[in-house]
């Protein structure tokens, strides 16, 4: 139906609710007729997919926060040359759970790796490819840390076990780095950036997406 594809990230930080929201969008954006591609980062390609288990699983190594931002932009790289770029020229709707804004809040903003390290990389790989929306749903650190433990994300299903040890692992203050760094990159970008409050009524948090979209979807 549309002749211009588009591309639409959601970010946020644990527990901020972005599983239910991406699959209403996706289904509200089909029942209208669009083609919608939804993947996620890290991974959206067999071979990026390969780079997340060595990010994500428990066994995956103990890597610096530089390093493990260049394997999120080779996954990255692999995914928008393959799967994001090719889809949206073909006119799809591409919907991406966490971009490379996850690697600026994660690896800057929670790990500490410069920020100029991180645009130097992502102008590398990038280059000006972005977003044309991104959705930040916010949430106080507390709420959104309680809220994920009790989440069965339904893209991958984790163990108790593995849920447990990505907590472990990460404490309140880089729960509260993270969640400040996302709110200072989307204000940096507000030309793109929505920033939507996740306490608020699911079908609330629904509309205001579908609004925006909707918005987008008559300019193309
Ligand atoms: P995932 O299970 O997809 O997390 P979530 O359900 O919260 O989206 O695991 C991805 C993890 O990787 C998550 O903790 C965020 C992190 N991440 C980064 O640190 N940097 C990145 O660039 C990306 C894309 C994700």
């Amino acid at each position: 139906m549309t002749a211009k594809g588009l591309f639409i990230s959601f970010e946020g930080g644990e527990g901020a609710g972005k599983t239910t929201q991406i699959k209403r969008l996706k289904e509200w954006l089909e029942n209208q007729g669009h083609d919608v591609v939804l993947t996620r980062e890290p991974g959206g390609t067999p071979e990026a997919e390969k780079i997340r288990d060595l990010l994500v699983k428990r066994d995956g190594g103990n890597w610096d926060g530089l390093t493990e931002l260049l394997l999120f932009f080779a996954a990255r790289r692999h995914h928008v040359e393959t799967l994001i770029k090719p889809a949206i020229a073909e006119g799809k709707i591409v919907i991406c759970d966490r971009f490379a804004d996850s690697t600026e809040a994660y690896q800057c903003y929670g790990h500490g790796v410069s920020k100029d390290v991180f645009t130097q990389i992502k102008t590398i790989v990038l280059g000006e490819f972005a977003p044309d929306t991104t959705f930040l749903l916010d949430v106080p650190v507390d709420i959104g840390l309680k809220r994920s433990k009790r989440v069965n994300d339904s893209i991958e299903v984790l163990s108790d076990a593995e849920i447990e040890d990505r907590f472990e692992r990460l404490d309140t203050t880089f729960h509260e780095n993270l969640r400040a760094g996302f709110l200072e990159i989307a204000a940096q970008n507000d030309n793109r950036f929505m920033v939507i409050d996740a306490l608020k009524p699911l079908d609330d948090i629904t509309a205001e997406i579908q609004q925006t979209i909707e918005g987008k979807l008559t300019h193309v």
